[in-house]
């Protein structure tokens, strides 16, 4: 079959390099693609928001099968387009993207199914909002309601911090910032869930644990995520159970009791404390760099899981699970997240083994006359696979060690909370 996957970063790159390996898989486009891609994939420059440009793009060379790896096509509507085409798609409805696309809108459908999650509050008036928080005080969470590209969350230091932070996202958010959510803030630890939903079956397919801040020992800003391991063995077997019956499946049934049954992969942020998970958020997609650790492990079958998800068979479906592990390590230009150059030029990379167990995931690459060069912010995802999670962490780091990048920077500690 002829498949398309959407994107450009490190997810989409794991996604393609795990499909390629499918014999299901006669053909492989990636739109827009990156350095990583263009190596393994035909590469087509496309506006993937564009639902109409992607319908086309599809009908003119017959794609079979599409994959969509971010949010903003999702909440763009670009999977109603392709399915009210007829061409078969993964990934949720723009309904069910509000999952993601409105915080407010995932905290009703949790209150409605009484799903454990952080107490919460929505503010439309900025006065109102300050009024609540000075009465109690922090800490607390502050949330701008829509997609602000990770930046919308706030967990404020001071009283002062928190009433800043309302009028911030009030006056500078645009659409993203008309709501506020005002959040309970939940100690415990972080861990990723994903789970494929085809509308009415839910079938987890994996655990990781990401490291947002930017700095060693999780010091320092937010990011897009700086590194990850699969499995997250905080999310123990139990606690799984507990996330499913309590949060997912409840959640979900809700989706389609409400006309917006949800099909593609759910990422359950959840926040784990004396045994029990508690929602953080959820995102429709998969998480980056998560994806990247899920899709080593997984390899080929991914493919055929999303296939069954998406036509709606996922009760057929089985996920084979290895007893193994996977880690990545985020490179990222010099600056990140804030502001960086591009342009510096890569050296090493194609010294890496490339296996099962050893792959360098492209994010923001391109080539220039021959050289691979930086072209965003995470750059490259140096992902292993190993029998423990020191192994795998050993395999990438020696690969990272192989590397030749003076602009480019990582963190040495991935994978610390499952090691210590
Ligand atoms: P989000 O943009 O929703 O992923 O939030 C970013 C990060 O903020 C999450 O990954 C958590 O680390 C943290 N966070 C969000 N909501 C809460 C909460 N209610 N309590 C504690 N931490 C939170
Ligand atoms: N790594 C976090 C995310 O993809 O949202």
């Amino acid at each position: 079959m002829n498949i398309l996957v959407l994107g450009s970063g490190g997810r989409e790159h794991a996604l393609a390099w795990a499909i390629m390996q499918n014999p299901k898989c006669d053909r492989l486009i990636c739109a827009p693609g990156n350095a990583g891609m263009e190596a393994i994939a035909e590469c087509a420059d496309l506006d993937i928001t564009d639902g109409s440009a992607v319908v086309a793009f599809c009908e003119e060379v017959a794609v079979d099968f599409v994959i969509i790896g971010p949010e903003a096509p999702l909440a763009a509507g670009v999977a109603d387009r392709l399915r009210a085409a007829g061409i078969l798609c993964f990934g949720p409805s723009a309904a069910a993207a509000r999952l993601e696309a409105s915080k407010a809108f995932t905290k009703e459908i949790c209150d409605a199914v009484a799903a454990p999650t952080a107490a919460w509050a929505r503010f439309e008036d900025v006065d109102a909002a300050r009024r609540y928080i000075a009465d109690t005080g922090i800490p607390l969470v502050i949330k701008a309601d829509g997609l602000a590209a990770g930046k919308g969350v706030v967990i404020p230091e001071t009283l002062d911090i928190a009433l800043d932070a309302v009028k911030t996202i009030f006056s500078n958010y645009g659409d993203a910032g008309e709501t506020v959510v005002i959040e309970e803030f939940m100690e415990g630890e972080e861990a990723s869930f994903f789970v494929l939903v085809d509308g009415e079956t839910c079938l987890p397919i994996g655990t990781a644990q990401d490291h947002k801040r930017v700095g060693e020992g999780d010091a320092g800003p937010n990011t897009g995520g700086m590194g990850a391991y699969s499995p997250a063995p905080v999310l123990t077997d139990a606690i799984a159970r507990q996330a499913m019956d309590e949060i997912i499946r409840p959640t979900m049934a809700e989706m389609a009791r409400r006309g917006a049954p949800y099909q593609g992969v759910l990422y359950a942020g959840l926040m784990i404390r004396d045994g029990r998970a508690r929602l953080v958020e959820y995102n429709v997609r998969f998480g980056d760099p998560e994806c990247q650790v899920l899709m080593m492990r997984l390899g080929a079958q991914a493919l055929d899981l999303m296939l069954a998800c998406a036509e709606g068979r996922l009760h057929e479906a089985r996920v084979t699970w290895a007893d193994d592990h996977a880690l990545t390590v985020v490179l990222a230009a010099q600056g990140y997240p804030g502001a960086y150059v591009r342009g510096s030029v890569i050296e090493g990379v194609g010294s890496c083994p490339e296996d099962s167990a050893h792959m360098v995931f492209h994010a923001g690459t391109a080539r220039e006359n021959g050289a691979l060069v930086a072209a965003g912010g995470r750059v490259l995802n140096v992902t292993a696979r190993g029998a423990s999670l020191q192994e795998a962490r050993d395999r990438a780091y020696a690969m990272v060690d192989r590397i030749d990048w003076p602009e480019g920077f990582c963190r040495r500690d991935i994978g610390w909370r499952a090691l210590r």
